[in-house]
């Protein structure tokens, strides 16, 4: 167990396509699952995607509770592990909300996702996850996923007069972040 680096925007290895994992409850996946646990929680993230610690394995962790000082006000989302995931959008209609990034400290942009999916995977013992969600929990998984095929949320919006500093956008939130 431990807390690792977070790879910055700029970092090449962040615009990996990453591998499929294709060995479940080993050990060294256990240890990947609890680094990334490790690191998500030391930095106050409602995610966080193996590339994002310099793991090119389709690999991510996501959940919050209502005590999560980045995202006050936002709905829970169980914690899950979530691995070799597959998106598909329920209905094509897209909705916009404010999203930040540990890999973009600072900074959130207002970024277009599908308001309703469907995601598939597994978890770290090869259990099959089947869910449809919408809202704040389907934002997080498109957010995360994205990780796993090497696009971070900036190139998602589609307006750049949206992204701006935390600080600055909202003073409140702010003042309880790690980035
Ligand atoms: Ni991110």
């Amino acid at each position: 167990m431990a807390v690792r680096e977070i790879l910055k925007m700029g970092d090449k290895r962040l615009l990996r396509h990453a591998q499929p994992v294709t060995a479940f409850d080993t050990d060294a996946l256990h240890l990947l699952v609890s680094d990334l646990i490790d690191t998500m929680r030391a930095a106050n993230g409602a995610g966080l995607a193996a590339p994002q610690i310099g793991v090119d394995l389709q690999v991510v962790i996501f959940g919050s509770g209502a005590s999560n000082p980045r995202y006050p006000d936002r709905p829970v989302v169980p914690q899950t592990v979530l691995i070799n995931p597959v998106i598909i959008p329920i209905e094509t209609a897209m909705e916009s909300d404010w999203e930040g990034c540990l890999s973009v400290p600072g900074l959130r942009g207002m970024v277009p996702r599908f308001g309703h999916i469907r995601y598939t995977g597994f978890n770290q013992y090869g259990d099959p996850i089947d869910r449809t969600v919408q809202g704040f929990h389907a934002r997080v998984v498109q957010h995360e996923c994205d990780h796993l095929w090497g696009t971070l949320y900036p190139m998602r919006m589609t307006d750049l007069t949206q992204l701006g500093f935390t600080d600055v956008l909202f003073p409140d939130i702010a003042a309880a972040e790690d980035d």
